[in-house]
């Protein structure tokens, strides 16, 4: 039973989580009946633990439409893990990665792979303070490179990759962070796709990794197993102890998100949520201004500023005022961003855009 009020949040990882998914992790912590265990006590290479653990990959694999040509993996240390390990596992020691920097962390994924190997970058678009993404006719690939990283979604600046490129000469990994399951991503091309949970699923700390099984053969330097994809997936994501709790949670989204129609019905809420809130800005153009620029404006980060910045602290306060939280800018860029990942309700857009409605008419108001 939730206690108190309840707000709503735009924040952007972690994000927010469904009442319902919220109640079953809190009637689920409590020994069951059947065990008289919690799962805070289960030990993981128990059968009781091992459901939870089997489901959650079950779920993953359907949600993310992997086939046997794909390991699907739970490992701990969010998305920044994959920055390391992502490089670590597939650039030969002399060899090249190419990285198509288009955010903030893009560009960390790219410094976190010059630790290990050479990494190129094939566009950036720091000169335009990441407001688009590089066209694909400007890409400087190279033939030689083990992978092409992209960032699907720029959570920090709000851009989205709105399609995949196709007929890469290698394959592509991607950090979909921030946009996994709220759009289809056709696996074909894609060697690797990673992403922190807590923002679209849940519990924060937790990274999650699909990955073609030829690539687990290449293991380009010997690492240590914690480091390695292929230990990794040769004991099912339990080479050591996992993080049970955040697993066991995870399965519960997995779960809600599955019964409310999986990733088609998160990818129309996705774009039924965005199209709510961009034409709330869109309308009042004296009020709010949108740094990223079309067609590149993201489905689940949408940034924006107020024209006038130092009513920043009154557009927040009347936000708090209707329980509606989290809507600070990035500390990097400032602004305002509404975070809509997929267990946001459309409804959640529909009350953000009243309040961007309010907030700019009382402007017009006291301007008149
Ligand atoms: C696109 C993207 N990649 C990576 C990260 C880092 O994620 P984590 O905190 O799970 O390491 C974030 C966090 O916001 C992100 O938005």
């Amino acid at each position: 039973m939730m206690q108190g009020k309840r707000v709503l949040s735009f924040g952007a990882g972690p994000g927010l989580w469904p009442d319902e998914v919220l109640a079953r992790a809190s009637e689920l912590i409590l020994p069951g009946p059947g065990t008289g265990l919690s799962p805070l006590e289960m030990s993981h290479r128990s059968p009781d633990y091992g459901e939870f653990h089997a489901r959650a990959l079950a779920s993953l694999r359907r949600l993310l439409g992997a086939g046997q040509e794909h390991e699907v993996l739970l490992l701990p240390g969010g998305a920044t893990m994959q920055f390391a390990m992502a490089p670590a596992n597939l650039i030969p020691v002399d060899g090249v990665a190419d990285y198509l920097v288009t955010g903030r962390w893009a560009r960390l994924a790219l410094s976190n792979a010059r630790k290990w190997a050479q990494a190129r970058v094939v566009a950036s678009s720091e000169g335009e303070a990441f407001a688009e993404i590089p066209a694909r006719e400007t890409w400087d690939l190279d033939e030689r490179a083990a992978y092409l990283h992209l960032t699907s979604n720029n959570t920090v600046v709000g851009t989205q990759l709105p399609l995949l490129p196709k007929g890469l000469d290698c394959p592509m990994v991607i950090d979909a962070s921030s946009d996994v399951l709220t759009r289809e991503l056709p696996l074909d091309g894609v060697g690797m796709l990673y992403a922190g949970a807590q923002k679209n699923l849940g519990p924060a700390g937790l990274g999650l990794v699909l990955i073609r099984r030829e690539l687990l053969e290449i293991m380009p330097r010997s690492l240590p197993a914690m480091l390695s994809y292929r230990e990794h997936a040769a004991r099912g994501s339990l080479l050591n102890t996992p993080p049970t709790l955040l697993i066991v949670l995870l399965s519960l989204m997995l779960d809600w998100i599955e019964g409310e129609g999986g990733v088609p019905e998160m990818c129309r809420r996705a774009d039924e949520r965005a199209e709510i809130v961009y034409s709330a800005l869109s309308s009042h153009p004296g009020v709010y201004s949108l740094p990223a620029r079309a067609p590149w404006r993201s489905r689940t980060n949408v940034v924006f500023r107020l024209v006038d910045s130092a009513r920043d602290g009154d557009f927040l306060a009347q936000a708090t005022g209707r329980d509606l939280v989290g809507l600070e800018g990035h500390r990097s860029v400032g602004g305002l961003r509404a975070s809509l990942y997929a267990p946001m309700p459309v409804d959640g857009a529909r009350r953000l855009a009243s309040l961007l409605d309010d907030f700019a008419a009382a402007l017009g108001r006291e301007g008149a």
